[in-house]
């Protein structure tokens, strides 16, 4: 969504802009822009589509010159994409400009009382509301008048605010979008995710809702929007810049496809207690007395996350014997949810940051259940409304389409899984069994990664098709949606995952000759099952593409394709078999000349509902 980057110092900063926006384009959009203040007066450019077109525009104008500077990609949510919609947004009176993430919500009620005061708007976005408010309520200082005009919004917000009256001033603001403030030497650097500071300070403050920072070149206050004083909380970014760095990969996708089996050794990394036949789980433990309780537990979260929470409710019911179920957060928030007592609510993202995800956390708290996070940003808004989490520790992840956070998802929950199943039915044996196959799957996930030229090639031979199916039984059900949603996300191809057996109850009409059908067909306790499926479809034209056990002669004989995953435990099988479908889905998009990292309307973090 969104991206905000600011800058204040001593630094002539249009570059050091540019380049935080080009850090910030992995989460989507499709307008850019910046403002830089030179003394006392705000230059101002704006592009639609890429960065790089922002950056022809700057080139042609001669640039910009300035040490205070704010730049924005945008992701239209009130208004098209054009340029005069793009940020940043100015006001008619005072010289300000802004930048903003979010939706003010209450802005058409706004707009007209601003219009009733004469002022005239040049867009149709939300945002331009809120930068006239702010000029408006300005009576000779910038803080005081974000921090009035924030106090008339309802609404999401991150914005950076500067004034041509206050060259010496920068004002931010969060609430519900985030944004940190990155102290570094004699200058600070604003951005709406650490990528866009990370080259230039480690140490950096997250704000908290309701949060104002008044940023001058000698240092910043905290305060709410009632000006009552904040005390920051400086944090130290554990990222590295060659985390967010392509090194020798054509994109991030591939890039974070080949890390999943370092991601996954530090997901595990002291965690596991194969000895003694526990899960170490540092972030969940001071609550072992209600989790010994738990009656119930509901798993939430929107995209590949929910894909990974249905197979958290697989393992919690199989393995631990505890009532569980997955559903959508956008669902889960607004259905009136009954909540009974000794309730756990997992809310599981990559981004910590997820709109409805977020809302549904809350509303379970609000509920009374016990609110755990598996996250995988640190500092996040969902980690830190949690009263217990684990983190993924799989690092930063830039493609928009996940697939390591996945399998770190999935390794946290069978951890996850093994721990509360130690409370209850699994032994000591039982859980060291468990662990010693999870530790040996990075290896075996190496061994799939091996395979990505033959991947590949199987890939190229369907790439013409337009639809396909994707399918899958068991724990390899969420497998199959996930396969589908990461080739139609990247490729636009048009895809459908589901439970084999349903096939037969209507998709089956969609069979034609030569459809390609994607069969998740591992070593299980459905294995005879999936075969007849397969029949099925091969009886109906479609070719097979499956994913099966290494040593399977059977599929061989069945099978137009089979993309072979090592054996392993039925429950954790959804961390090898994803593999050889993120490739295909990778491939397909290459195949067809698409930008992966930037898939069209898509963005890396969804915060908006
Ligand atoms: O950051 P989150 O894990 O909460 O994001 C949830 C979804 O938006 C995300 O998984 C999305 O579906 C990805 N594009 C899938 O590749």
């Amino acid at each position: 969504m969104c991206g905000i980057v600011a800058y204040i110092g001593s630094k002539q900063c249009q570059q050091l802009l540019l380049e935080g926006l080009k850090r910030l384009e992995y989460r989507g959009y499709d307008s850019a822009g910046m403002a830089v203040l030179d003394g006392s007066k705000i230059t101002l450019a704006r592009a639609v589509g890429k960065v790089s077109n922002l950056e022809d525009k700057l080139e042609e104008t001669g640039g910009m010159r300035g040490t205070l500077g704010l730049a924005h990609t945008r992701w239209a949510t009130h208004g098209g994409v054009t340029e005069a919609n793009a940020h940043p947004h100015t006001d008619d009176r005072v010289g300000i400009a802004l930048i903003h993430n979010g939706i003010i919500e209450n802005y058409a009620s706004l707009k007209t009382y601003l219009e009733e005061k004469g002022h005239v708007f040049k867009s149709q976005t939300d945002t331009e509301v809120l930068a006239m408010l702010i000029g408006e309520l300005y009576e000779g200082d910038l803080e005081k008048a974000v921090q009035a005009a924030l106090r008339e919004v309802t609404g999401a917000y991150s914005i950076a605010v500067i004034c041509e009256k206050e060259p010496d001033t920068l004002v931010v603001a969060r609430k519900g979008s985030p944004l940190m403030l990155g102290i570094g030497n004699g200058e600070f650097i604003v951005g709406s995710d650490p990528s866009a500071i990370i080259a230039h300070t480690t140490q950096a403050v997250p704000l908290e809702d309701y949060t104002v920072a008044k940023v001058t070149r000698s240092g910043f206050r905290t305060s709410d929007i009632h000006d009552v004083p904040v005390t920051p909380k400086v944090m130290q970014l554990e990222m590295d810049l060659e985390q967010i760095e392509l090194g020798s990969f054509g994109h991030f996708m591939q890039k974070e496809i080949f890390e999943q089996p370092k991601a996954l050794r530090n997901t595990m990394r002291g965690r596991l207690d194969t000895r003694e036949g526990r899960v170490v789980l540092g972030g969940v433990s001071k609550f072992d007395k209600e989790l010994t309780k738990t009656r119930r537990v509901t798993l939430t979260g929107q995209g590949t996350a929910l894909h990974a929470a249905m197979i958290g409710e697989y393992l919690l019911e199989d393995l631990a014997k505890i009532p569980a179920v997955a559903e959508y957060a956008s669902e889960f928030r607004y259905r009136n949810p009954i909540v009974e007592d000794n309730t756990v609510v997992i809310a599981v993202s990559q981004s910590g940051e997820t709109a409805d995800t977020l809302a549904a956390l809350r509303e379970a708290k609000e509920r009374g259940a016990l609110a755990m996070g598996v996250v995988n940003v640190v500092g996040s808004s969902i980690a830190r409304e949690t009263d217990a989490g684990v983190y993924l520790r799989v690092g930063p992840e830039i493609g928009v389409a996940s697939t390591k956070a996945f399998v770190g998802q999935v390794a946290v929950l069978s951890m996850l899984t093994i721990y509360l199943g130690r409370k209850r039915y699994l032994s000591a044996d039982q859980c060291a069994d468990l662990m010693r196959e999870m530790e040996l799957i990075p290896e075996k996930m190496e061994r799939i990664l091996e395979s990505d030229a033959r991947i590949r090639k199987v890939t190229e031979r369907y790439i013409d098709r337009e639809n396909w199916l994707f399918l899958g039984r068991g724990y390899n059900y969420p497998t199959a949606l996930e396969g589908a949603l990461k080739l139609k996300e990247i490729s636009y191809i048009h895809a459908e995952g589901m439970p084999a057996a349903e096939m037969k109850h209507g998709p089956i009409a969609l069979i034609n000759d030569g459809m390609p059908a994607v069969f998740i067909a591992n070593r299980g306790r459905q294995y005879d099952k999936v075969m007849s499926n397969i029949q099925e479809v091969k009886a109906r034209g479609g070719r097979i593409i499956a994913v099966a056990t290494e040593g399977d002669e059977q599929i061989k004989r069945l099978a137009d394709e089979v993309l072979f995953v090592p054996d392993i435990a039925e429950p954790l099988s959804p961390m090898l078999t994803v593999v050889p479908l993120q490739l295909m889905a990778y491939h397909a998009a290459v195949l067809r000349g698409h930008d992966v990292d930037k898939p069209r309307n898509l963005a890396k973090s969804v915060t908006v509902e």
